[in-house]
């Protein structure tokens, strides 16, 4: 099924690849500078889209083996997720239930016991509390009313979404709209973790602006990526995600073939944004690989950061493909802070001045005007109107 969804986005690419074409959007669009800096909408951005949708927070590959964890803080929350004994996914607050210390340090580890640094009472993976120190001399509680603050969190297509608020009731399944079948098509379940590298950048709308944007691509990257890239992209969405694919002849041999016969791993080498702050891009230096950049608001409007995690298809295993693979990750590092965010960071600059009170998103530039609708939609529905949205999206 999600092959021939594949195949279907292929056929299309194809076929704007011989007429010289994309898929547009059916007018230019405009979006008020303020969206960029106004510290209000950026509070309401905070609460009703990273407090309340679900976030990809780990990947499989990061805590793979019953006991592994990763702790981390994502848009403010302390966050920490874990393999349980029965080998599901659980995530909590990382905060300890006697006077709210972090448990654990952010990163990723193996602990069979999580023990607080503080006065060191002990919870099990599945966030029961397990022991309270001095427990004769501390009084008597109900250690059942004491166990780790659980989030909704769901494993699928070796990739983790947790939701920060532990009181949502929105289904993350419903959330996806059927692209993590999709996404599934990569296999990550099975790939390696390598490493992840964090970069400083723009509003957060600023950055994720350029991952759905291949109009730049031949003329900011022109040094990086070269000037022979092609500029026009083709937007396939799920509810508020996005994939991106290009015009492209290459499938023409390919096109007698039965869907079964498609090459997925080319196929699924487009860029594959996840809504709010995740874009997904294949590269093959040092093995097939993906740069997943995750993406989270700063301290303030004008402020982000994104977290760029490696999965390699394979671990690299000789030397050579070792130094292959670190070149490819600094290479991207480079395109991504000198290139992407120096001009977001710069542009940022240019919006609060009076100096216009719109920028604009062309019809070739249908996936950023998607974003921008999506954003406005979520901070204008009440939680109870969530499940529509999804359903109808
Ligand atoms: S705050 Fe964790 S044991 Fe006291
Ligand atoms: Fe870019």
């Amino acid at each position: 099924m999600s092959k021939a969804q594949l195949v279907e986005m292929a056929r299309k690419d194809l076929e704007h690849g011989r007429n010289g074409t994309q898929n547009q959007a059916d007018s230019i669009c405009k979006v008020p500078v303020e969206n960029y800096f106004d510290h209000d909408r950026w509070q309401d951005e905070m609460a009703k889209i990273f407090h309340r949708m679900p976030l990809l927070l780990a990947t499989t590959a990061e805590l793979k083996e019953v006991g592994d964890y990763k702790a981390m803080e994502a848009a403010g929350i302390q966050v920490l997720i874990t393999r349980t004994q029965s080998g599901e996914i659980k995530a909590f607050v990382n905060m300890c239930s006697h006077r709210g210390a972090r448990l654990m340090n952010d990163g990723c580890g193996t602990a069979h016991r999580f023990t607080c640094p503080y006065h060191a009472w002990t919870f099990s993976p599945a966030g029961d509390l397990v022991a309270i120190y001095s427990a004769d001399d501390f009084g008597e509680i109900d250690k059942q009313d004491y166990g780790l603050t659980e989030l909704p969190s769901l494993e699928k297509a070796g990739l983790i979404w947790v939701t920060l608020d532990p009181k949502s009731t929105l289904d993350i399944n419903l959330f996806l709209s059927g692209y993590d079948s999709l996404l599934a098509e990569f296999g990550f379940d099975t790939w390696h973790y390598e490493k992840t590298q964090r970069v400083e950048g723009p509003n957060w709308k600023i950055a994720y602006d350029g991952y759905l944007d291949y109009y730049h691509l031949p003329i900011l990257h022109r040094e990086t990526f070269g000037a022979d890239i092609g500029n026009k992209a083709n937007y396939y969405s799920w509810g508020p995600h996005t994939h991106i694919g290009r015009p492209d002849t290459s499938y023409e041999e390919f096109e007698n073939l039965p869907d079964e016969e498609w090459p997925t791993t080319k196929m699924v080498a487009g860029v594959w944004t996840i809504f709010p702050h995740i874009s997904i891009a294949s590269f093959a230096g040092g093995g097939r690989s993906v740069m997943i950049s995750q993406l989270f608001p700063g301290d303030t409007p004008e402020t982000s950061y994104t977290n760029q995690i490696f999965l390699m298809q394979q671990a690299p295993d000789t030397e050579a493909l070792k130094r292959d693979a670190a070149q490819q990750f600094k290479f991207l590092e480079y395109v991504v802070q000198e290139e992407d965010y120096a001009t977001g960071i710069a542009l940022q600059k240019n919006l609060n001045i009076g100096a216009r009170d719109h920028v604009l998103f062309g019809k070739n530039e249908g996936g950023g005007q998607r974003f921008h609708q999506w954003v406005d939609t979520l901070l204008e529905t009440p939680d109870e109107d969530l499940p529509k949205l999804f359903q109808t999206g």
